[in-house]
């Protein structure tokens, strides 16, 4: 047999080290994270405590316990309930942060065994520079009486809001305690509350029983109310929104839960809530534990985003339970979650519906891999990435992991003969990793293991390209197009249209061959590939000007502008700008729609797109929304501004 890239890639012991920590995790077993904040909403900081209940590792001498932080303020460590000395660095290492020492010499001597427990406490404060938190005046809020702050830990922002070992190959059950005077929400089931709300006294209380990685700890606190959506789920909103919230949601999520129960195994978490957030949430949803955040652009009043849903409830089992040891091998978390994500809402609306978002999910990564930079697609257009050497996992982060990560394990699954043949293995797997963080080798072996009997099968697969080749994969699984034909032929008609056209044919030429009745009977995500597919004929220019005013009267007879689905609105700009419409119709408004919504999914291509047209505005548009944008949103436009 011939050395494979993956023979030599191995490491040595698997799970592989994370090379985006400057810790040095491997040294210990975290037992328990006990973590108290007291939130300042004057200095907008968090005070904290965290004690860590620790364990070193039987094969390791560590000299001291080095954790990452970012930003943040130490003022004390003990150990055993000492106090001991500690160092914070003088220098940061970006994107990595600051290292934090506490020596060990002085307890070595102390504890005679190797399998030596510590207790290190730590009190600490957050900065203004914290990345991982957003701090909300009232008026950036909905009900505008009240201040809010939420946290976006994932992938590296944890350690902006405590020292840790800020790797999700760490995982332990974690306590948590929060003081605020406005109601609070955590990454655990609720324990307690202040008996009297708006008091500073008593905590909220949550406990999170399952072991969890540092990058799912979260908090949000602000004006939030809730409602029931299901027999084990809440929403948490705003009050004003949660009406709206709690429509979206109730008709789906148990569904959701029970469907996933039986494609993997029961749900363990207890409970499953939303926390619906205000407009400059940079994710359309994160997966906290217990209480997926989600962004507000989600409330649509037709339920045509609970896809996000499906897939945040999905990594309940793919990333929570089961978690890539490294940001090297976030496919693991995302191209499961996207596989699970779309067996259940196939399990609900059929299979011909999983395979139209699969399809839109290959056009999105062509898209993504097409506007990467030569550099940028060589280095994280492959499945498994390198992040050694200060790479920022934030800058890695496109739809690769999501969609080729989904394709390997569609395709696995249509090799293996479809799903009824491959559905054994997702309980194994899920089963054998169950509260462990894993590497790709071990996923690998792990399906050798448990197809022994299909090992020919599995060889057919180009695993060195698919984990290890930059752009799009080496095979295109076949998918049931029935959907998406109806979106195929009515773009067609539109491009005929358009280049047939005499070259002074006006807006009224098309609005007579075309009408609002075409899109009838379609769901929103056809939208989305009719759009998609008449932005992307190879065959016109829509900037000329007859296709111009077909792109107005398209635009005029569907009204995709004032859609209340974003997806929607943003292709509509990219047709817009590429029929280079003009300020009036579209890039006022494209800046306008820039300054209210902060996910990161809408705002980066928006800026690129407004940017093609007037960097000018493009600029003064950032600049003047600058603060409504999270901390980590407002770092990667302006780096994509090149400001
Ligand atoms: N875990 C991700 C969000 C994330 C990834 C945050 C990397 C920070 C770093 C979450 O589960 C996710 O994938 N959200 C998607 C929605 C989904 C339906 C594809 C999003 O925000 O667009
Ligand atoms: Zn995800």
């Amino acid at each position: 047999m011939s050395t494979t890239i993956f023979d030599i890639k191995r490491p040595i012991e698997s799970p592989e080290r994370d090379p985006s920590t400057l810790s040095n995790y491997y040294a210990f077993n975290v037992n328990l994270t006990d973590i108290e904040y007291h939130v300042d909403w004057e200095k907008k900081i968090l005070v904290g405590k965290v004690i860590y209940d620790l364990s070193i590792k039987e094969s390791s001498q560590p000299s001291s316990i080095i954790l990452d932080t970012s930003y943040l303020n130490v003022f004390k460590a003990s150990i055993n309930d000492e106090e001991t000395p500690f160092v914070l660095d003088e220098k940061r290492l970006e994107p990595l942060g600051t290292k934090l020492s506490i020596p060990l010499h002085k307890w070595r001597t102390k504890t005679s065994s190797t399998k030596a427990q510590l207790k290190l406490s730590l009190e600490f404060s957050t900065t203004e520079k914290v990345t991982a938190v957003q701090w909300l005046e009232p008026e950036q809020t909905a009900g505008k009486t009240a201040p809010y702050l939420f946290s976006q830990c994932e992938a590296i922002h944890a350690r902006s809001m405590y020292p840790c070992f800020d790797t999700p190959s760490v995982k332990s059950p974690m306590n948590i305690s929060i003081y605020s005077i406005y109601p609070t929400v955590s990454s655990g089931n609720v324990v307690s509350k202040p008996s009297k709300p708006g008091s500073e006294i008593e905590p909220y209380v949550f406990k999170q029983e399952l072991p969890i990685p540092s990058y799912l700890f979260a908090i949000a606190s602000g004006d939030i109310s809730n409602a029931p959506i299901g027999p084990r789920s809440l929403i948490y909103s705003e009050p004003s929104f949660l009406q709206a919230c709690q429509y979206e949601f109730e008709a789906d999520t148990e569904k959701f839960i029970e469907v996933a129960e039986k494609i993997v195994f029961p749900y363990e978490w207890k409970t499953y809530n939303v926390l619906i957030l205000p407009p400059s949430f940079p994710y359309g949803g994160m997966e906290n534990p217990n209480i997926t955040f989600a962004t507000p652009t989600l409330i649509s009043g037709d339920r045509q985003n609970v896809d996000v849903i499906a897939h945040e409830l999905a990594h309940s089992w793919s990333g929570n339970l089961v978690t890539n040891c490294s940001w090297e091998h976030f496919w693991l978390n995302e191209g499961w979650t996207m596989y699970l994500e779309r067996r259940i809402v196939g399990s609900i609306h059929g299979e011909a519906y999983r395979h139209f978002s699969a399809i839109i999910g290959w056009k999105d990564l062509q898209d993504d891999i097409d506007s990467m930079s030569p550099a940028t697609r060589e280095k994280y257009s492959p499945l498994v990435v390198d992040l050694s050497n200060l790479a920022d996992p934030d800058d890695a982060f496109s739809t690769v992991p999501y969609e080729k990560g989904f394709n390997l394990l569609f395709l696995i699954e249509q090799k293996l003969g479809g799903f009824k043949e491959f559905d054994p293995f997702i309980p194994f797997y899920f089963t054998k990793f169950r509260t462990q963080s894993l590497d790709t080798y071990q996923f690998k072996d792990t399906l050798y293991e448990f197809f022994k009997h299909k090992k020919d099968i599995l060889d057919e697969i180009d695993w060195d390209t698919w984990f290890y080749s930059p752009g799009m994969p080496p095979v295109k699984p076949d998918f049931d197009t029935s959907l998406a034909d109806a979106c195929y032929a009515l773009s067609a008609k539109w491009v005929d249209a358009a280049l047939n056209a005499p070259k002074n044919a006006t807006i009224s030429y098309f609005k007579e061959k075309f009408s609002v009745e075409n899109l009838k009977g379609w769901n929103s995500q056809q939208y989305l590939v009719f759009l998609d597919s008449v932005t992307d004929s190879p065959k016109i220019r829509w900037s000329d000007a007859a296709p111009s005013n077909a792109v107005k009267a398209l635009g005029e007879i569907y009204k995709f502008e004032s859609s209340s689905n974003p997806e929607v609105i943003s292709r509509w700009f990219k047709i817009a700008v590429k029929a280079r419409l003009g300020h009036e119709s579209t890039y006022n408004p494209l800046a306008n729609w820039l300054g209210t919504v902060g996910r990161m999914k809408f705002v980066r291509p928006g800026f690129r797109e407004l940017a093609k047209v007037d960097k000018p505005l493009a600029i003064s548009t950032f600049k003047k929304n600058e603060l409504f944008y999270h901390p980590i949103c407002r770092n990667m436009v302006s780096r994509d501004l090149g400001l």
